[in-house]
């Protein structure tokens, strides 16, 4: 990511986050570093085993394979790392040399996904596993609990230290993922195809930024079931077919909450265009399983003229630009 971009992201993460109590120590860092230091790439290589190595930050963004090693200079009671690697990657954590006390409430928890001001992505509806199986505790059991893998391109880190030298390293390694179904956007612009082969389950790829989505191909096929119809697929409205796509707008990253723009049941070729000013944009595929549908679209970061007039938007026009 260039620096332009970054900085609108972890503005947007800082926005989110300052409700849940994180902004005070966003505070601590620009005291300390100023918030550009977070964003400036200050990365050594190791010049013996080229290991990206820099201190992890109470509240920090990660981007890269590395070592990031964390050492409570003061108690530290909220402290998170968001990590996103590209979108055909998961991220695979590893906890080592920890130095915590849980016994006095000291905590490092591993999430798979990110969690915004309580919303959760991707949503408890998009994700495979159950809410709790997607938590990874190393207090209950150290054992297990020092390493997580992500099922897509985003994870996060919550710590708590209670006394001073309390820390721990965390090595970030992404791998490559053949099927990437939910998927955060690292930048405001680019293409995508998502595809679905006869899998019952829904994908979101999400954009945290407002913008204008072109879907440029759209086809949801049928070749697995013979027992529904496809002609009548193409013009039952989309929640009575089962696959659809929907383009959904919201100031939150829980898609579930977000409020929907447009619905797409049909086939068409480079038909759909819409502006999204919102904070959020996502493209959603719902895939019953009996077909192998796929999606492209290509979308753009909206201009500043662009943009909603209204900051108050009504919900009914919530986030519709035209
Ligand atoms: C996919 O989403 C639709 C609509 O939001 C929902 O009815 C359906 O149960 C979801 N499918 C799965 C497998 O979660």
């Amino acid at each position: 990511m260039s620096v332009a971009p970054r900085t609108h992201f972890l503005l947007f993460l800082i926005s989110l986050s300052s409700r849940m109590g994180l902004s005070r120590y966003i505070e601590d860092i620009e005291a300390a570093d100023g918030l550009y230091s977070l964003l400036s790439l200050d990365q050594k290589r190791d010049s013996e085993d080229f290991i990206f190595r820099r201190p992890l930050r109470c509240l920090d963004m990660l981007a890269t394979d590395g070592s990031y090693t964390f050492v409570a200079s003061q108690p530290q009671l909220a402290c998170a790392a968001f990590i996103i690697a590209e979108p055909s990657e998961v991220i695979s954590l590893e906890l080592s040399d920890v130095n915590i006390d849980c016994s006095a409430g000291d905590f490092i928890k591993m999430f798979d996904g990110w969690v915004l001001k309580g919303e959760k992505f991707p949503s408890k509806q998009d994700h495979e596993l159950p809410l709790h199986q997607r938590y990874t505790d190393y207090c209950s059991s150290p054992a297990t609990g020092a390493t997580s893998r992500s099922s897509q391109n985003v994870a996060m880190i919550f710590f708590r230290f209670h006394s001073t030298d309390s820390g721990f390293t965390l090595a970030i390694k992404k791998l490559h993922n053949p099927f990437p179904c939910n998927i955060m956007s690292q930048s405001p612009e680019g293409s995508f195809t998502m595809v679905l082969p006869h899998q019952r389950k829904n994908c979101s790829f999400s954009i945290i930024y407002p913008v204008e989505i072109r879907l440029t191909d759209l086809s949801l096929e049928h070749a697995k079931s013979n027992e529904l119809s496809p002609q009548r697929q193409l013009w039952s409205g989309c929640s009575g077919s089962g696959d659809y796509v929907e383009l959904l707008g919201g100031n939150g990253v829980d898609t579930s909450m977000m409020f929907p723009v447009a619905d797409l049941c049909f086939s068409l070729s480079g038909l759909a265009q819409m502006k999204i000013g919102c904070d959020n944009s996502v493209v959603r595929l719902v895939s019953s399983g009996n077909y192998i549908n796929r999606v492209s679209f290509q979308y753009r970061l909206l201009e500043q003229s662009e943009l909603p007039k209204t900051q108050e938007n009504a919900l009914d026009n919530f986030c519709s630009v035209e």
